[in-house]
């Protein structure tokens, strides 16, 4: 058995927790719309055609602002295929899924669907096979009030009001050789610059992210977001980060540990993108938007690889499907911890993907809609993040792994609302085999504070996962902590996540 010490302290403040560190990602790949979100024959589904199970599972997660409608796909799109009369809408090839878009879902229907589940739009301009002006005529269209020919279109076409888009995305991945438009990170800079330059003249409200790099493994990383950024420092508000985990060969140490990784990532871009700016003697501060996180089973990704030919082009295949385990779960609840340590940083983030492909929902047509394992982690922690991300500290024994060195089993974060007096600790137990107890100095909090109904995400099976045949295998189960003398004291079983309500009692 270890243990560990942790001490909160609310005055020892990493910076506030933004709303949009719980945002979503809603690609038009595989089954995510068509047979996922979208199913109009489906017995819940509404005149509109979406699976009212679906809106009230992704309202349960949580989800802030979500991304779309790539990725990948958003580099070959037309945005204008998707407005107008359904029947006359083209169905396209999908040059990045090799997939037919059939553009039955488009931006007005996705936007009522996103007034249904409560959540922002983020959206992604085309810069793979298009450019600034399409950019710009997206933008007319979406937050110009009326009087031009695209805001009267898009009057015409069902929505008086602007949909005023805030969080634009310029392009998806432009760092890899697999996007459309893959380019060079000086000709990416200078497209994304002369784009930011041009939509911020349409409309200064808007907030502009800019490609960094796919992941921290590619060979242009660190680079890229010098050049990126010294192109765009001026005109964009975020880069942003992209990182998929997975388990490899077996080294459960190191994937539970891939938290590690994320803080080295966002600690890295973030001293890349204050380098620029101490170049640029400039005072302005670039934040980060982790636009794409989550665990993702690329090795095992093979299905892809089975769709291709001239005369094969599915709607809706699946793709992407991972049945998520415990420790898929108990990795997710250690990246939002990473996260919310750097809470004064990254200040937007997107689950990577929300429904069917790699996401905390799953669904079957005509069939349920259930919640995978990763949904815990995410729904508690939207939940109980509130007010301000504090700065834990943190004593535990450390555990060897492969990749990441001698790493802490335990590790945490914390977040404080003074306003309710109440705050919430999330912590993950990384060691594959011990068990471990924690106790929390919760003094600094302030007189009186005691832990609440904590939560436990653990099994005796670590692979236990939810399935169409068992979707309520794994469940968040109620956790002892005992508080005495200003003191909480837990003990989280190996490979398990935990939330712990604190608040002023009495
Ligand atoms: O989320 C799946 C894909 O991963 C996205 O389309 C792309 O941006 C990333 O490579």
């Amino acid at each position: 058995m270890n243990t560990a010490h942790l001490v909160l302290d609310r005055h020892a403040v990493v910076g506030p927790v933004h709303r949009r560190l719980f945002g979503g990602f809603v690609e038009h790949l595989g089954r995510h719309i068509y047979d996922g979100i979208y199913e109009p024959t489906h017995p819940t589904a509404g005149p509109d055609g979406f699976r009212r199970d679906v809106i009230a599972l992704v309202r349960e997660l949580g989800v802030s602002t979500i991304r779309y409608p790539g990725g990948n796909f958003v580099s070959g799109f037309r945005w204008e295929d998707g407005v107008g009369p359904r029947e006359q809408r083209p169905r396209r090839l999908d040059l990045a899924w090799h997939s037919t878009e059939t553009n039955e879902v488009g931006l007005h229907e996705f936007a009522g669907w996103l007034d249904a589940v409560g959540s922002d739009l983020m959206l992604a301009v085309n810069l793979g096979t298009r450019g600034v002006e399409e950019a710009l005529e997206l933008l007319e269209y979406t937050n110009v009030p009326g009087g031009t020919t695209l805001s009267e279109r898009r009057r015409a076409n069902g929505r008086d009001e602007p949909f005023g888009v805030e969080m634009w995305c310029l392009g998806n991945e432009m760092d890899g050789p697999w996007q459309l438009g893959h380019r060079s990170a000086d000709a990416y800079g200078q497209v994304a610059a002369q784009a930011a330059r041009a939509m911020r003249m349409l409309d200064p409200s808007i907030r502009l992210v800019v490609c960094g790099s796919s992941g921290s493994h590619m060979p242009t990383f660190g680079e890229w977001e010098r050049t990126v950024l010294t192109h765009t420092y001026d005109v964009v508000d975020y880069i942003s980060c992209h990182a998929y985990y997975e388990e490899r060969d077996g080294d459960v140490a190191s994937f539970l540990a891939s938290g590690v990784d994320m803080d080295h990532f966002i600690e890295t871009v973030v001293a890349t993108a204050d380098h620029v700016g101490a170049v640029r003697r400039s005072r302005k501060r670039i934040d980060i938007s982790f636009d794409e996180w989550n665990v993702w089973y690329q090795s095992r990704f093979e299905s892809f690889e089975q769709i291709r030919g001239i005369d094969n082009w599915p709607v809706a295949p699946r793709l992407l499907e991972d049945v998520y385990s415990v420790t898929d779960a108990v990795v997710v609840g250690g990246l939002l911890i990473s996260l919310l340590r750097h809470a004064d940083r990254v200040t937007s983030a997107s689950l990577a993907q929300l429904v069917n492909v790699i996401a905390p929902i799953m669904t079957e047509p005509g069939g349920p809609a259930w919640r995978q394992t990763t949904f815990f982690p995410f729904a508690t922690t939207s939940r109980l993040a509130r007010g301000t991300s504090l700065r834990v500290v943190a004593d535990a024994p450390t555990r060897a792994t492969a990749r990441y060195g001698d790493v802490p089993v335990i590790d945490a974060a914390a977040t404080w609302d003074e306003a309710a007096a109440s705050g919430a600790v999330f912590l993950v137990n990384r060691d594959p085999e011990a068990a471990t107890t924690v106790t929390v100095d919760l003094g600094r909090l302030g007189d009186g504070v005691r832990a609440g109904d904590a939560v436990l995400l653990h099994d005796e099976d670590r692979h236990a996962r939810n399935t169409l045949a068992e979707p309520e295998r794994v469940r968040l189960r109620p956790l002892d902590v005992t508080t005495s003398a200003g003191v909480a004291t837990l003990t989280l079983p190996p490979v398990s996540w935990a939330a712990v309500p604190v608040a002023v009692v009495g």
